[in-house]
């Protein structure tokens, strides 16, 4: 055999390894050839950099601060690659390998290439988030894919992108238009204050988007139009804004299933305009929890939810009522109010004293409830909570918790368990919310007071008229007649 021949066969054993120590991907330092100006360099692969395993990069806090040439990338295809925790300021196009999930999460990311994202194969989910990227930085092309007949440069494949904590205070009107599957949008945690029209444009353009992360933007109010043209939207949440009334506009947003407007300050929700809750006959679930200035949730308030299956109201600490008939609605009259078909309730932490029968229709259709640290008052009113509801209910909903409930409310009860007075009778309060006894005893008091009062003011009187507490010539014409003069010169001034 010629000598020649016999290096070629070493050499292609040599590469054959190489390649499968990639695909192996162990953690030992191993080169890739890059071909720069014609020569070859060795630049050390991503893989022996990164963890390596199965489809999944992992390149989380490696201190990077540049990106990968395209020669160092395993060409393989990948589930996951994560460059989370670096110092990436610059990112650059990707090579034309499969990712399907790519995160630069928690970087310093303020520039992205203009077609950073082209060559990637089947990405579906890019996150963007917890970087610097400004509005002016996140321009349209940024974003832009292959050509299609279809579309136009579509990033195909993208169904989630993740721009949280990011530094973005208004969008480019086109910066989603290569995005035509987009069905997850996440805005959370920047700078909007106010979604203006061109953000709105922006939004309103991913008319696939199913889920929408709008929370702690500093919202005050929502675009009227600003869900008309979603079809698809079927979570939206708003926690964390700054809106004072529970936004109408989202009545448009004719497919939502579940609403989260948690730590808003909201104070009142009730049935007319401007508190009335916006009516979304497909919702199965609200969360309201944390809102510090709820104070009342009014008749009707939720009447226009017909298909809620969870209601979260917790942690509202000036909440003490909820009206009987605030899941109710009335709307067929022949046939007398209708209630959704709720299955998991939770009015945990709120201020609550009541919680009356009928509130929800079926309680034996629910499957959790929480009624924990609230300011139970254990009177008549509460009869069917404390003799029916938990007794029947009580221990298949709640568990051991149950017995964790504690009235706060009247004076002979308070801090007893709910569960101990289960037996019991309960008295009804009078408005003070004070004992009869206790009353009777001030009604005495007050008739021996006034008793005592009729003869000692006689007296007086009868001294008056003797002219006792006044010197010299003065009487009581007098003394009146000083008196209406002062209120003359009083009114002078009017
Ligand atoms: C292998 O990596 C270590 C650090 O992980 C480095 O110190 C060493 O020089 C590398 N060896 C080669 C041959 O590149
Ligand atoms: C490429 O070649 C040019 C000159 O031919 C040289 O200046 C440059 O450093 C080379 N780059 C690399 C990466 O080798
Ligand atoms: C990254 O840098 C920080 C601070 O300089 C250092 O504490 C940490 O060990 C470095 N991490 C790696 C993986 O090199
Ligand atoms: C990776 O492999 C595919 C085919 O398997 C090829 O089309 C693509 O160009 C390769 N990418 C790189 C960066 O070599
Ligand atoms: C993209 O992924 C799908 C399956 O998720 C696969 O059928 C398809 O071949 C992939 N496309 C490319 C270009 O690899
Ligand atoms: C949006 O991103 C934030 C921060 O990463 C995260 O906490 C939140 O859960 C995300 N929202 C959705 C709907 O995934
Ligand atoms: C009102 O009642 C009619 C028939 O009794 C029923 O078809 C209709 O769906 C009801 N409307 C609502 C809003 O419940
Ligand atoms: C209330 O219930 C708890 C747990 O069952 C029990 O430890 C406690 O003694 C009870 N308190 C009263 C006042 O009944």
């Amino acid at each position: 055999m010629d000598y020649r021949c016999f290096i070629t066969v070493v050499l292609a054993f040599a590469i054959a390894e190489v390649v499968a120590n990639n695909a192996n991907a162990n953690n030992e330092n191993k080169t890739a050839a890059a071909q720069t100006n014609g020569t070859e360099t060795e630049l050390p692969s991503l893989c022996s950099v990164c963890n390596c395993e199965d489809d999944n990069v992992d390149c989380a806090n490696k201190n990077l601060t540049d990106h990968f040439k395209d020669a160092q990338w395993p060409n393989k295809t990948m589930k996951v690659a994560s460059f989370k925790g670096n110092l990436l300021v610059h990112l650059k196009p990707f090579p034309q390998i499969e990712i399907r999930k790519l995160i630069l999460q928690k970087n310093e990311i303020t520039k992205i290439d203009h077609w950073a994202f082209k060559q990637i194969i089947n990405l579906t989910e890019l996150d963007l988030s917890h970087n610097q990227l400004t509005s002016e930085n996140l321009q349209p092309q940024v974003f832009e894919g292959k050509f299609s007949m279809v579309a136009y440069e579509p990033l195909e494949e993208l169904v989630i992108l993740n721009l949280a904590h990011n530094m973005l205070h208004s969008l480019h009107q086109d910066v989603f238009e290569h995005m035509s599957s987009l069905k997850v949008l996440n805005l959370s945690w920047n700078l909007f204050t106010k979604i203006d029209s061109r953000t709105s444009i922006a939004i309103t353009s991913l008319q696939n988007l199913e889920e929408l992360d709008l929370s702690y933007c500093g919202l005050k109010t929502l675009p009227d139009g600003q869900f008309h043209s979603f079809r698809y939207l079927k979570k939206l949440e708003l926690s964390g804004n700054r809106l004072t009334s529970p936004p109408s506009v989202l009545e448009e947003a004719t497919a939502l299933e579940a609403l989260y407007l948690d730590e808003n300050p909201i104070q009142i929700i009730g049935s007319s305009h401007p508190h009335q809750f916006p009516a979304m006959p497909k919702l199965k679930l609200l969360s309201l929890c944390c809102m510090p200035y709820l104070t009342t949730v009014g008749p009707q308030a939720f009447s226009g939810l017909t298909s809620l299956e969870s209601l979260t109201i917790e942690n509202c600490p000036k909440l003490e009522t909820i009206d009987d008939y605030a899941l109710a609605s009335l709307k067929n009259d022949s046939e007398g109010p209708v209630w959704p078909p709720l299955k998991k309730l939770d009015l945990s932490d709120n201020a609550l004293r009541y919680l009356p029968q009928l509130f929800v229709a079926r309680w034996d259709w629910l499957e959790e409830l929480d009624l924990m640290n609230n300011k139970w008052s254990c009177d008549c009113n509460n009869q069917y909570l404390i003799s029916r509801l938990l007794p029947k209910y009580g221990l298949k909903l709640m568990g051991e918790r149950m017995n964790k409930l504690t009235c706060a409310l009247p004076p002979e009860h308070a801090g007893k368990n709910l569960t101990s007075l289960s037996n019991r009778k309960l008295r009804c309060l009078d408005l003070n919310g004070a004992k009869p006894e206790k009353d009777a005893t001030i009604l005495i008091g007050v008739l021996i007071g006034i008793m005592l009062a009729i003869p000692v003011c006689l007296t007086i009187f009868i001294f008056w008229r003797r002219g006792f507490f006044f010197c010299g010539s003065q009487n009581p014409a007098s003394f009146s007649r000083a008196f209406y003069k002062r209120t003359m010169n009083d009114e002078e001034y009017y």
